[in-house]
């Protein structure tokens, strides 16, 4: 998968580039990165980005211009690396508190597509007839903002990648994790056997392998109906909730398990 970027602050990628399963990925060749800067597009001595917004206010707005000149160029080095010119053109995304917000789902299908172009915003937006006109999508990472787009264009390539087969060492694990099966992931113990009194749950130590599978469902379960139980009902209507799953949810009414404050 191809991955083009447009930020003012091209530098920050290393932290995706340079450390972790995104980078070793990215050795591995199952995706590439390319960062282009709206600066390197500007045509005056100051290399100016940003103008103050029409109709006045505070803060600044980011120059059309710039942008859609490095959208261009990116595009066009999508298209080359494509094989041919006006190859199928990357999807492209601008991270956005007014985007919709961004889930597992839509990860898997970001996922399974050849290239994307993201666009991280800075100042106080981006000048809308860019958006109007250059973004297929816009995504939202949660209902808060950050200052510039380019931790949430890290954190939607991180979760791309780590969908990419042969990204994760063992690709079962990102099956098993929060919300790949619509459920939040069960609690996970390793060495000591005990620490500050408190044992392992024993089950994990039988060794019977169905029942620990059974257990890990059922705390699976549990956390997500005390946290979040609109997931409880999404994956019982997309059909991801067995017999007994069911039997267990009826003997379990929903009850605060704390630690999840402001999540439901
Ligand atoms: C300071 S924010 C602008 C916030 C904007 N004035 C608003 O209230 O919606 C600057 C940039 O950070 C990025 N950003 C901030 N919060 C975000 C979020 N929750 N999801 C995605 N991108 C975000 C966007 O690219 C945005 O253009």
């Amino acid at each position: 998968m191809r991955i083009d970027v447009v930020s003012i602050f091209p530098a920050m990628f290393a932290a995706i580039s340079e450390h972790g399963i995104t980078a070793r990925a990215l050795e591995r060749g199952l995706w590439s990165l390319e960062c282009w800067n709206p600066r390197d597009f500007t045509h005056d001595a100051y290399r100016r980005v940003d103008d103050r917004p029409y109709g006045g206010g505070p803060g600044m707005v980011m120059l059309a211009e710039p942008l859609a000149a490095a959208i261009a160029a990116a595009s066009q080095a999508a298209g080359d690396a494509g094989g041919h010119a006006g190859a199928s053109p990357s999807h492209r995304i601008y991270l956005s508190p007014q985007g919709r917000p961004l889930t597992h789902d839509r990860v898997v299908e970001l996922a399974a597509m050849p290239s994307l172009l993201l666009v991280a915003g800075r100042y106080e937006a981006i000048d809308q007839r860019l958006i109007d006109t250059r973004i297929d999508e816009e995504i939202c990472i949660g209902d808060f903002v950050v200052s510039g787009g380019e931790l949430p264009a890290m954190m939607l390539i991180d979760a791309i990648v780590r969908m990419l087969p042969g990204a994760v060492n063992d690709d079962e694990s990102v099956l098993r994790d929060s919300f790949a099966d619509g459920l939040l992931d069960c609690p996970h113990y390793t060495r000591p056997e005990v620490f500050e009194s408190m044992p392992v749950p024993a089950v994990l130590m039988s060794g019977h392998h169905a029942r620990i599978a059974r257990w890990r469902r059922e705390r699976a379960l549990e956390l997500t109906l005390a946290r979040r139980p609109e997931l409880i009902e999404r994956a019982r209507t997309a059909g991801r909730l067995d017999r007994d799953d069911e039997r267990w949810l009826a003997a379990h009414p929903a009850r605060d398990l704390g630690k999840g404050e402001g999540t439901g």
